[in-house]
């Protein structure tokens, strides 16, 4: 079953457009990924999903329901969530004040059900339990990525979205990234990966869509892509 579509989406900075006629799909379950080069348009294209940015024309229907133009707290609260590139915690608050903030929606804030939230994020991540009381800034790089994650699900999505979530961090923990990652999947949530670490990403994923500025110019099964000649030679450095 299709989750999510976006069709023929165009996308501006005032007059500089961006994005030009994208359209993909994502199927309930799937882990999907979008690749690109610096400046292809991916966080355009995150942004825009999750109501961030306004797109000129094109659709996005998300479990059947137009939620184009939505502003984001509603495209939240209809099952989307953004983990952004470069994590965008709050240093200066808490490891659980960060938390809390993201259960803000409607369909996860009562007490009760953030509670069950936060139980299930500390089980994903229990260094965050034992970190709860420490103010977030002060976190490592790679524990700031993992709390980032873990705030994008406390208003449990059904779509998680991930801006190149391994962006600068050692190699034991981008291993650990997309850990989390299949993990999350395996229990149900549907996954779209922004990477640039395309060998990881594309053997995780069972679809990939490749963004070349601004237009969706190819798509795959992950394993298909990982041996396609253009991505080799575009992306692997082969
Ligand atoms: N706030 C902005 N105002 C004007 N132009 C922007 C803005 N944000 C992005 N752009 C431009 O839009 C294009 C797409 O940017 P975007 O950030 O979506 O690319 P990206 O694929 O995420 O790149 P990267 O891999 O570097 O993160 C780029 O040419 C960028 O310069
Ligand atoms: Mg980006």
């Amino acid at each position: 079953m299709i989750m999510l579509e976006i069709k023929g989406l165009n996308v501006a900075y005032d007059k500089v457009q961006v994005l030009w006629d994208v359209s993909f799909n994502i199927n309930e379950g799937e882990i999907v990924t979008l690749l690109g080069s610096n400046g292809a348009g991916k966080s355009t294209t995150v942004k825009t999903i999750q109501g961030l940015l306004k797109s000129r024309s094109g659709s996005i229907r998300f479990m059947d329901k137009s939620i184009g133009g939505l502003p984001a707290y509603k495209v939240v609260a209809a099952g989307i969530s953004l983990v952004p590139e470069g994590r965008e915690i709050f240093p200066k608050m808490s490891v659980l004040e960060n938390l809390i903030l993201g259960a803000y929606v409607p369909r996860a804030r009562a007490k009760d059900l953030r509670d069950e939230s936060l139980d299930w994020v500390f089980k994903l991540f229990p260094k965050l339990e034992e970190r709860k009381k420490q103010l977030a800034g002060t976190m490592s790089g790679g524990e700031q990525q993992m709390l980032a994650i873990a705030r994008a699900l406390m208003s449990k999505p059904k779509l998680l979205m991930l801006d190149e979530p391994s962006l600068g961090l050692a190699p034991v923990l981008v291993l650990q990234v997309f850990d989390i990652i299949k993990k999350l999947n395996e229990e149900g949530v549907t996954i779209l990966l922004v990477e640039q670490n395309v060998h990881h990403a594309l053997g995780l994923s069972d679809r990939a869509y490749v963004l070349e500025k601004g237009r969706t110019i190819l798509e795959g099964k992950g394993f298909e892509l990982l041996s396609d000649k253009y991505v080799k030679e575009a992306y692997l450095g082969m």
